[in-house]
């Protein structure tokens, strides 16, 4: 990617992350379930976006005492393997860095090998798995830790 700009996530972002969420889930997000985000003093949503202001990822976390819970990382179709991801994942680990925080967690599908390629350059190491986590279709849950 020619270059990848990291922001915040605000009420403008909602309607196209909404229609990410569909395209990447089973289990989509809503508007009003990101939208809900904007006000919660724990979330950190950031969203990718290239040079003309275009849309094209993002990834939501949670952190309470230090404790960082990824809820969303999801690209375009369009925009992948072009450095969208890492770009999120550098810019929240950085943040999580900064802000003194024990780990970053998350959970992925076993059959999701780019998710988990991704994660693995990032430093994340498979710590347990969480029996039929996923619906739709029904799968575990790989929990992937980074701690920091
Ligand atoms: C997983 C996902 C977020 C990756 O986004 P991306 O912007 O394409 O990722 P990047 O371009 O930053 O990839 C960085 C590295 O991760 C690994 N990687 C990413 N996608 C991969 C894939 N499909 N297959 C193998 N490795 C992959 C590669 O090592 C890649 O480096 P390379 O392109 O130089 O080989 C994207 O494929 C996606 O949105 N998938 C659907 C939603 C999803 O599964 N989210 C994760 C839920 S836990």
């Amino acid at each position: 990617m020619e270059q990848v700009k990291v922001c915040a996530m605000t009420a403008e972002h909602i309607s196209e992350l909404a229609r990410l969420e569909k395209l990447c889930f089973s289990e989509p997000w809503s508007e009003a379930g990101l939208a809900a985000e904007l006000e919660n003093e724990n979330a950190f949503f950031r969203v990718a976006r290239d040079a003309h202001g275009n849309v094209l990822g993002y990834v939501g976390m949670h952190c309470v005492a230090g404790e960082c819970y990824i809820d969303n990382v999801a690209v375009f179709p369009d925009a992948r393997r072009k450095g969208a991801a890492s770009a999120l994942l550098n810019d929240l680990v950085d943040w999580a860095r900064q802000n003194s925080c024990a780990f970053v967690t998350l959970e992925v599908r076993p059959s999701n090998s780019g998710a988990i390629a991704l994660y693995q350059k990032f430093g994340f190491e498979e710590v347990g798995r969480r029996k039929r986590f996923y619906r739709d279709p029904d799968e575990d849950g790989l929990i992937l830790t980074l701690n920091l």
